[in-house]
């Protein structure tokens, strides 16, 4: 959502500091800054390959955008770091890119030969582990808590059922090829049965929720006043969480709310890009200093 984003996040036209807490393939950062020169960036992401993005466009940035590789709930010690206090706007486009969703080797999508879901190699935590040493309880909880999966208990005790026989579930596809064997069959439902299972574990896997948690907790900290925190997430316990943080703002009088209702893609956009069909825009403005 490239002209939506730039309509709500830029709310002076002479320049100013914002941060790109999800640079990606750097999409948002690179129109920014084709429609305002004069502003500078720092962006955030903890996946090496985005770093590899920057460091491939690194002289079109100039001296426009700082890159941090790490994880944006660090946002306030980064900036502190590179002598920031105050910016003019954050954003924060949740989830995983569709570079990572595409990229078979990490383990993203349905039919991969991997189970890994890490976005950032560093750290140890992966799906195969998840999936293959956590007790059948917490497994239902992780697929119910973090997939809204009514039918995690099912699922779960599938799971163990097959680690019983001895066997390790060592990819994506055979994890799927599991999930679909349990799940009822509905015929109203398109999208595919482990949908909802790899949502869990993506999230589970990559802390998700709690990341988004303190960055929000943080974002009134930095912004200057009538700065703006422009937020998309992909799937309602994202949307409930800013939407609960915006209102929690709004009544303690550190925001002004601009989105009363959510933005969504527009039909060229999802026409263009099908993920785009799940987006949920929030934006709201810093009240004071
Ligand atoms: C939907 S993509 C962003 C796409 C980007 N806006 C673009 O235009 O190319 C989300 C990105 O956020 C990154 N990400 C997710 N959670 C993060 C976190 N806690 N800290 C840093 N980066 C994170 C992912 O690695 C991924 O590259």
């Amino acid at each position: 959502m490239p002209s939506e984003v730039f309509q709500y996040l830029i709310n002076s036209f002479n320049g100013g500091l914002y941060v790109d807490c999800t640079f990606g393939g750097g999409g948002h950062t690179k129109y920014l800054l084709n429609k305002l020169k004069s502003i500078r960036i720092v962006a955030f992401d903890w996946d090496e390959s985005s770093s590899t993005v920057f460091l491939k466009d690194r002289d079109k940035f100039k001296d426009s955008v700082i890159f941090v590789r790490d994880n944006f709930k660090n946002i306030m010690k980064n900036l502190l770091a590179v002598n920031v206090n105050k910016v003019d706007g954050i954003l924060v486009d949740l989830g995983a890119s569709s570079e990572q969703f595409n990229d078979l080797e990490r383990g993203f999508s349905f039919n991969s030969d991997v189970l890994d879901m890490r976005m950032d190699k560093r750290s140890n935590l992966t799906a195969k582990e998840v999936i293959n040493s956590y007790s059948r309880e917490d497994l239902a909880n992780i697929f119910y808590n973090y997939g809204e999966e009514y039918e995690s208990r099912r699922i779960a005790a599938a799971i163990f059922s097959y680690r019983n026989k001895g066997k390790v579930i060592n990819s994506a596809s055979e994890l799927q090829s599991i999930v679909c064997s349990v799940k009822k069959y509905r015929k109203k439902i398109k999208i595919n049965p482990a949908t909802k299972v790899f949502q869990a574990l993506r999230i589970f896997v990559n802390n998700e929720l709690e990341n988004l948690k303190i960055l929000l907790s943080e974002a009134p900290k930095l912004l200057s006043s009538r700065g703006r925190i422009v937020v998309i997430s992909f799937h309602s316990l994202e949307d409930r969480i800013v939407k609960q943080n915006f209102k929690h703002n709004f009544n303690c009088g550190v925001y002004k709310i601009i989105t009363k209702k959510v933005i969504v893609a527009s039909h060229k956009e999802i026409k263009m890009n099908f993920r785009s069909r799940s987006a949920k825009m929030r934006v709201a403005e810093k009240i004071g200093a």
